[in-house]
């Protein structure tokens, strides 16, 4: 039976990289599908909201959704669709693993990380407000509920993926009653997986490791700030943003994204790397219990990076988004 699934494909390069997605999955042979769906800047201007109901309601009813980039004014305009999506729906754990290709550059060789990162509350929180004119306030938000529950997530992923050690990444020497609740719960929390070895980190260390000694890190579980800014170095560390895939998680749905964003630099010149989202896809199968075709997928990729096939421009090579995505869904289509 066909699964249904919401597809919301995004701005930028969003609907080149959903494209792409939607033809690779489909030569894996797996059923679905699409729930097609708009979200974002445009949308807002005919229907005067970035977020329609039917999008949440769409969500809501498959449980889940494959989502491409969607971008967000700065300092000023609508709030993010990204946050505003994660918050409405409780996706409280943005899974993302940072893991080396082959055949790409050797000092990208041996990374295999998980960041698990906390997706409802910190300074994400939207709290912020002008005190007077040239002051501006940013409320960061720590509950003792969303630590223990990212922490419960990370320490049951671990065990559930045979992983050995769960790094908590703070900053508690200087805030020391929220990151201090963040620790504290991890603390708790710890006790009660002793099959997994906990470590702690201040965040400016753990940013220093991951670039010296990426090979030695596993799964970190973190705020939503920290997680955010060390995905993206995460992503350097493998080849970029292009590779690297996410999900949402949360109790009744999930949307699966990559970490970049919407590429305006590149968007609509077929020159996207559709890595990212084929990944978070792939991540997507093995949720809802594709592994087959999930697998046929990863070793379709590894195999095309192994064996030197063609790449787009952002990992060194002249391969359209198309032409990359015809090779892979060949290799798919016979894996
Ligand atoms: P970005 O991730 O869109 O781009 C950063 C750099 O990476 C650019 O040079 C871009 O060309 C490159 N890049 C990103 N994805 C790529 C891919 N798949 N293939 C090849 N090159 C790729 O970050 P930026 O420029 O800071 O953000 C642009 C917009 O995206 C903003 O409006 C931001 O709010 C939004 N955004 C949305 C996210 C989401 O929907 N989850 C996440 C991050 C940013």
């Amino acid at each position: 039976m066909a699964h249904t699934i919401t597809l919301i494909p995004g701005d930028g390069i969003g609907p080149e990289v959903a494209d792409a997605t939607r033809r690779v999955l489909e030569a894996s042979g797996v059923a679905i599908d699409w729930e097609v769906h708009n979200a974002g800047a445009e949308v807002a201007e005919k229907r005067g909201t970035t977020l329609p109901e039917e999008v949440l309601e769409s969500v809501r009813r498959n449980t889940i959704a494959l989502k491409g980039p969607i971008g967000t004014p700065i300092g000023k305009g609508f709030k993010s669709v990204n946050v505003t999506l994660r918050q409405k729906l409780d996706l409280y754990a943005n899974v993302r693993p940072v893991k080396s290709l082959p055949g790409l550059e050797p000092r990208f060789e041996g990374t295999d990380i998980v960041i698990v990162r906390e997706n409802t509350e910190d300074l994400y929180a939207g709290l912020e407000l002008m005190i007077m004119p040239g002051i501006a306030q940013s409320i960061k938000l720590i509950t003792a509920q969303a630590c223990t529950r990212i922490c419960e997530y990370a320490f049951d992923y671990a065990e559930r993926m045979g992983r050995k050690r769960v790094t908590v990444i703070h900053k508690a020497n200087i805030m020391k009653l929220s990151d201090g609740l963040l620790l504290e719960c991890f603390r708790k929390v710890a006790q009660r997986h002793p099959r997994v070895e906990p470590h702690e980190m201040i965040v400016d260390a753990c940013a220093l490791q991951m670039v010296k000694n990426a090979n030695k890190i596993d799964v970190l579980v973190t705020e939503n700030l920290y997680g955010d800014i060390l995905s993206d170095l995460g992503a350097g560390l493998v080849g970029g943003l292009g590779i690297v895939p996410g999900a949402n998680i949360g109790e009744s749905a999930a949307v699966f994204e990559a970490v970049h964003g919407t590429a305006p630099d590149i968007a609509g010149k077929d020159l996207a790397n559709p890595t990212a989202l084929i990944q978070s896809a792939v991540m997507m199968l093995h949720h809802i219990g594709e592994s087959r075709a999930a697998e046929r997928i990863e070793a379709s990729i590894i195999a095309h990076f192994r064996e030197g096939g063609p790449r787009t421009p952002d990992l060194g090579g002249s391969a359209s988004t198309r032409e990359y995505t015809d090779a892979l869904c060949k290799r798919v289509a016979s894996a």
